[in-house]
């Protein structure tokens, strides 16, 4: 059977004690299953992540372009090692409202390697720019975030089989509206290796049921 990737993208979401209720609700599963909370949340849920036991890995959302030094407001790879082995770069609300573009989304990703976090590099579509050293891709439509359209698993297949085959990247992961109803539909495609889920995530129950009809 192939792994499988299950992330859940809190986005800008949760306070600690939100975050405490969901962890504690979570049951196991064999899957990599990867929480990407707020840079606030990253201590408590590795804190909970261990007490509870729980077979969860932690990603961050961001990571600076930058090592350590003089970069005001910044959290640098070296920092977010100690909470996170994996972080999601170039996600297409980091692109439009931030202004990341091609050069910097390449930074990050040679600060995440320097340090040791495996990069969830987001594409647009298959002509979007990939950077050397990614090996885990997430094809997120900019149309189906957020939106309840998500993309056809057909379709979803088809461009992570040809980014596959044009990058040699050996996982490529669907996201945008992923829900518990549709998830089986994109994880059962050949060349689809997992989920990116935003708002789906939010809820644990929800997400428990994402994690089981995967
Ligand atoms: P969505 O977000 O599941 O809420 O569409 C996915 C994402 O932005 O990673």
């Amino acid at each position: 059977m192939k792994k499988l990737f299950i992330i859940a993208n809190w986005k800008s979401n949760k306070t600690t004690v939100e975050a405490r209720e969901w962890l504690e609700s979570i049951t196991t599963s064999n899957k990599e299953i990867i929480i990407c909370p707020p840079f606030t949340l990253l201590s408590t849920v590795n804190e909970l992540i261990t007490r509870l036991q729980l077979p969860i890995k932690v990603g961050a959302q961001d990571i600076s372009p930058f090592d350590s030094g003089a970069y005001t407001g910044e959290v640098n790879a070296r920092q977010i090692k100690e909470f996170a082995d994996y972080v999601i770069i170039g996600h297409s609300e980091r692109r439009q409202n931030f202004q990341e573009e091609d050069s910097i989304l390449e930074q990050k990703i040679a600060m995440a390697i320097k340090y040791q976090i495996t990069p969830l590099f987001c594409v647009q579509g298959q002509a979007t720019f990939i950077p050397k050293g990614v090996d885990i891709i997430a094809y997120e439509p900019v149309l189906a975030i957020g939106t309840g359209n998500a993309d056809t698993p057909k379709n979803a297949d088809t461009v992570a089989k040809a980014i596959k085959e044009k990058n040699s990247i050996s996982f490529v992961l669907y996201g945008g509206s992923v829900t518990a109803d549709n998830i089986k539909s994109f994880t059962e495609m050949p060349n689809v290796d997992g989920v990116l889920v935003g708002a789906a995530s939010l809820d644990s129950q929800e997400f428990i049921k994402i994690i089981n009809n995967a």
